[in-house]
């Protein structure tokens, strides 16, 4: 399985709306943390400012070509050497064939490599055991300081906050290479 990268800003206009279409569909959006409709004004201002921030990147992820997802990285802060992250396998065919941990498996080489981070987090929903048990799996801890929750449809869900530090990926880093099978991955730039 081929799996590589296009910085969001190459995106099309037309790529661009099938993303706002992607993150506004429920299959993504109730795992996320908002889960508002995206307006085209309030998507293009995203986009906007990725064009002028250095502190947030974005990536389609493509299999065989084809577009799947979005990872992106948020709050990059070089002295503090910290970062957040988050990603979505929009096509849920995709799903549960290892793309997400490929995908995961190259964000974090990125972000320790070519960012030289020292830790990186994201926050994830009580109801994504998937999430949970990926980012598990990659050494990413709950910080039991920063559990918060939130109401979605008269329900409260858990929200975590996972950090991944970067001696932990040290030690992981091999193992996980071989597990996320990701010989036909792309790196990320
Ligand atoms: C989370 C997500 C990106 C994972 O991508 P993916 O391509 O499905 O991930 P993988 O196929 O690499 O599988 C990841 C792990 O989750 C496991 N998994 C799959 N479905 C699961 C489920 N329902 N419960 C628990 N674990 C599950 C897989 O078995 C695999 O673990 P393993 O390697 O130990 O077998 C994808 O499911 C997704 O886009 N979900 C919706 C958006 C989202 O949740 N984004 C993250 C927000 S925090």
């Amino acid at each position: 399985m081929t799996i590589d990268f296009e910085n969001i800003l190459n995106a099309s206009e037309k790529l661009l709306e099938v993303v706002r279409n992607w993150r506004n569909g429920t299959t993504v959006s109730q795992y996320m943390i908002t889960n508002h409709y995206i307006s085209l004004e309030e998507h293009n201002r995203w986009i906007q400012n990725l064009r002028k921030k250095t502190t947030a990147k974005a990536w389609i992820i493509r299999v065989k070509g084809k577009p799947v997802g979005v990872v992106s990285l948020t709050n990059i802060d070089r002295k503090k050497k910290t970062a957040e992250w988050g990603f979505y396998i929009a096509d849920v065919s995709v799903r549960g064939k290892g793309v997400g941990s490929a995908v995961l498996y190259q964000l974090l080489e990125y972000a320790f490599g070519a960012l030289h981070l020292q830790s990186i987090t994201t926050s994830v929903l009580g109801n994504n055991p998937t999430a949970l048990h990926l980012y598990e799996k990659f050494g990413f801890e709950i910080d039991p300081e920063k559990k918060q929750s939130l109401m979605r449809e008269g329900r409260v869900i858990n929200v975590s906050t996972m950090t991944l530090s970067r001696d932990t990926w040290t030690q992981k880093r091999k193992s996980l290479q071989k597990e996320s099978k990701q010989k036909d991955t792309a790196r990320l730039s």
